[in-house]
């Protein structure tokens, strides 16, 4: 019996596909490439790595049709637009339902509960600096018509919101305040411009504006 058929079936498959010859038989495949006593053997490439390549080269055609030729099935415009559409309505629906924390209402309120709430308002957080009757301390005057960072109710509103130059004590108070609350404590402060404080601090700032 030679040994070829002690060999299994399953054995004799592989080696069929493989070509793989014994050692006995090398010489066969032998090329004639040798570098520096370093030969090479003509062997035949596994078959899972082969026939595997085949299969990606075949698949590719299949991908190459499906993504640039059926451009309205698979299109990575189309579907990045679609995703900053539906970014945009999260963001709006958001806004929609927290009015609050996005309104910036800049217009000037005059109505007595308005400003009453306002008065509150910097009675609980603005006196330590400004003085009860805005006549300042810690802060500027803001009685008076020269301002640093702007009067008028958008630049006041602004500076209460997001708060003076760094360093200089005048927080963001949008972080403690909502926008409806800013928006009447900045127009308590054009309220207030333009009156006589007790103690009146020189005035600071190069802008010039005043309510009158
Ligand atoms: C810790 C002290 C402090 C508190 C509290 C404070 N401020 Fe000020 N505020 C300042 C300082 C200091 C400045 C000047 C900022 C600058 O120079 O950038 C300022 C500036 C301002 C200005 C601009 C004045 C200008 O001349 O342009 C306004 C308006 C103002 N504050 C309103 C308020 C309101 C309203 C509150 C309460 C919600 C408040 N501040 C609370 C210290 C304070």
């Amino acid at each position: 019996m030679s040994n070829e058929q002690n060999l299994s079936a399953w054995k004799r498959f592989l080696k069929s596909m493989t070509k793989a010859h014994d050692i006995a038989t090398e010489e066969d495949i032998m090329t004639d490439h040798d570098y520096d006593g370093i030969r090479e053997l003509d062997n035949v490439l596994p078959p899972w790595w082969k026939y595997g390549f085949y299969l990606t080269i075949i698949i590719s055609i299949f991908y190459y049709v499906q993504v640039f030729t059926n451009a309205e099935e698979y299109n990575q415009e189309q579907e990045y637009l679609a995703e900053v559409e539906k970014g945009k309505a999260e963001v709006e629906a958001y806004k929609q339902a927290n009015p609050e924390l996005f309104k910036t209402d800049v217009s000037l309120l005059t109505d007595n509960a308005s400003l009453e709430a306002g008065k509150k308002t910097f009675g609980t957080y603005c006196v330590a600096c400004h003085m009860a009757d805005g006549g300042g301390g810690i802060g500027p005057n803001l009685t008076d018509d020269k301002w640093i960072l702007g009067g008028g109710m958008e630049k006041i509103y602004h500076t209460i919101a997001e708060g003076g130059r760094p360093g200089k004590g005048m927080v963001a108070w949008k972080a403690s305040l909502n926008a409806d609350q800013i928006q009447q404590v900045a127009s308590y402060v054009v309220a207030l411009n333009g009156t006589t404080p007790a103690n009146p601090k020189a005035a600071e700032g190069d802008i010039t504006w005043s309510k009158q």
